[in-house]
């Protein structure tokens, strides 16, 4: 059984973390080759974002094959070789299960496609005019949700790309397929899974136009979605494993079931309500500086509230979803280390399992790309030409994309000041962030105070001490919109948590004495504060004896 609150999950893209083979995109061969480098950071587990057969519409969330692996990223032997030598490391191989859809490549698909009425079934076919789709709903990627078929005259729900069509799990036969591909990664030796959009799968029997916003209030969190979860929990015998659910707009309730450990479902979910505090009106493609009382309040209905409920959080800023932490709630110049430190602790002091993304640890930021031939993103690409045809100037829609997009996270890992920044000998197949010079593991190893030396630290007190493992938590100086500090305590040990959210130097009124050990901070250390630095980070321990 893992013991959720001691580990800490390590997240790669393959195609952006090492590539070992000169053809410009990361493959599994390079994560086998920086496993040392992986250990090295104290991490338990490591996630692995999709590497098997895809058309790569979505960089591998569009599965074709779930049981064979892209030619791009390696082969068969090179995923066991990874299982194996993960483990003589002590750290699990986690994997992303995309089962809210397939590829439109998928055999399953095509079968549809020939009109073969038992595959039909395994998707969400609707009878129809070719001009009007059964429901107003919009895919996440911008556009109607619903696909036209004209040699079968139905269309076919894909809340993603057109080419990512929903799976029909009200169908028993799409359920014990799925089943299949977890018993076949499980025989693998995989210790754990990652279920993407998870709470997407179970759609309402009746399917309505949504006259307030986008139809995700009919999906998100369907009818039967923890039935499912449950069955396939029970039929493929992974309760025990490590399992995360990534929740798209979901609710603490649906939550506290999907990780409470009586429900058997999984082990805990990636909500995402505390990145959409800089959405204004909620569209993540208008552009708001942070609300940071939104921020703090989040964090603590969600902290406090799964903590009654026994519920479980995955911790996390960053995924190759999201924009760099550092360049959205830091400060990409002066206070860059800073910064990149006091949000780190923010995160790993918390109750729960903390995720570090890819060259989080080293303090990456945004891409800065200037140009839009410089995106690779579906999403990205999509949502330009919807902001230009909405009225935007090309320049203001670029800025939207350069805080925004999901490549700000799929830039290459900045191993070195070397060509390529040492992730590839070819240009690789995104362009770099262009401050891998100074930004990068070579430097940052040769540095005892780096961020990356930082992370290490933060990694190691979660091994060492209970209170961070298993403490209750309770937040502290709820009326001081820039101060983010709670406390955790766990039998005889107190913790106390402070940080300084603001680029600014914060005065504390009454002052603040901090008793105990000192655990770690981004500052000189001192005993007394009538004032925090800015972004200034502080950890002390009390143990009562
Ligand atoms: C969430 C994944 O994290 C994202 O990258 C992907 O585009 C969608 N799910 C669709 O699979």
């Amino acid at each position: 059984m893992t013991d959720l609150g001691k580990s800490t999950v390590y997240q790669i893209y393959p195609k952006s973390f090492y590539d070992s083979n000169g053809d410009g995109i990361g493959d599994i061969r390079g994560i086998i080759e920086k496993l040392d480098y992986i250990q090295s950071l104290g991490v338990d587990y490591i996630w692995c974002t999709p590497f098997f057969l895809s058309p790569l519409n979505d960089n591998g969330y569009d599965v074709e094959n779930y049981l064979k692996i892209h030619p791009v990223f390696g082969t068969m032997e090179d995923v066991e070789e990874l299982i194996a030598k993960a483990e003589e490391r002590g750290m699990g191989i986690m994997l992303d299960m995309v089962f809210n859809h397939t590829s439109t490549r998928h055999e399953w698909f095509q079968k549809a496609l020939a009109g073969e009425k038992e595959y039909i079934d395994y998707y969400i076919f609707r009878e129809g005019e070719e001009d009007t789709p059964p429901t107003n709903w919009q895919s996440k990627f911008g556009g109607s949700a619903w696909e036209y078929v004209p040699s079968l005259k139905k269309w076919y729900l894909r809340l993603y790309d057109r080419t990512q069509a929903d799976l029909n799990w009200e169908n028993p036969k799409v359920r014990e397929e799925l089943k299949e591909v977890i018993r076949f990664w499980k025989k693998k030796g995989v210790k754990g899974f990652r279920f993407d959009v998870v709470n997407l799968i179970s759609k309402p029997a009746v399917f309505e136009d949504d006259f307030q916003g986008d139809g995700r209030r009919f999906y998100c969190d369907g009818p039967h979605v923890h039935e499912f979860l449950k069955e396939l929990v029970r039929d493929t015998g992974i309760k025990d494993m490590i399992t995360v659910g990534e929740m798209s707009s979901t609710t603490l309730e649906n939550c506290i079931r999907y990780s409470n450990p009586e429900e058997k479902e999984l082990s805990m979910c990636f909500n995402f309500h505390h990145l959409k505090v800089d959405y204004k009106d909620g569209d993540k493609w208008e552009l708001m500086p942070p609300d940071y009382r939104k921020l703090k309040s989040l964090f603590e209905d969600w902290q406090t509230g799964m903590q009654k409920y026994h519920g479980w959080n995955a911790l996390f800023w960053c995924n190759h979803d999201q924009p760099r932490i550092v360049s959205r709630f830091g400060d990409e110049g002066k206070y860059w280390k800073e910064s990149a430190k006091m949000l780190a602790t923010m995160i790993h002091m918390l109750r729960g399992t903390p995720y570090i993304y890819q060259g989080e640890e080293l303090g990456m930021t945004n891409a800065g790309y200037q140009d839009i031939c410089q995106y690779q993103d579906v999403e990205s690409i999509n949502y330009y030409d919807i902001m230009l045809k909405a009225g935007k100037g090309r320049e203001e829609a670029l800025e939207v994309l350069r805080q925004r997009s999901r490549d700000n996270a799929r830039t290459p890992m900045q191993w070195d000041a070397g060509a390529y920044a040492g992730f590839s000998k070819q240009e690789p197949w995104i362009a770099l962030a262009g401050n891998y010079q100074s930004v990068n593991v070579e430097n940052q190893e040769k540095d005892k105070d780096s961020v990356l030396n930082y992370y290490r630290k933060l990694i190691a007190l979660r091994k060492e001490y209970p209170v961070i493992q298993k403490g209750a938590v309770a937040f502290l100086y709820p009326e001081q919109e820039k101060i983010f500090a709670f406390r955790r305590i766990w039998e005889n040990q107190e913790l106390f948590v402070i940080n300084n959210l603001s680029g600014q130097v914060v005065s504390m009124e009454d002052g603040i004495t901090c008793e105990g050990k000192y655990l770690i901070g981004n500052y000189p250390v001192k005993k007394e504060w009538n004032q925090l630095e800015p972004y200034e980070s502080i950890v002390y321990l009390k143990e009562r004896i």
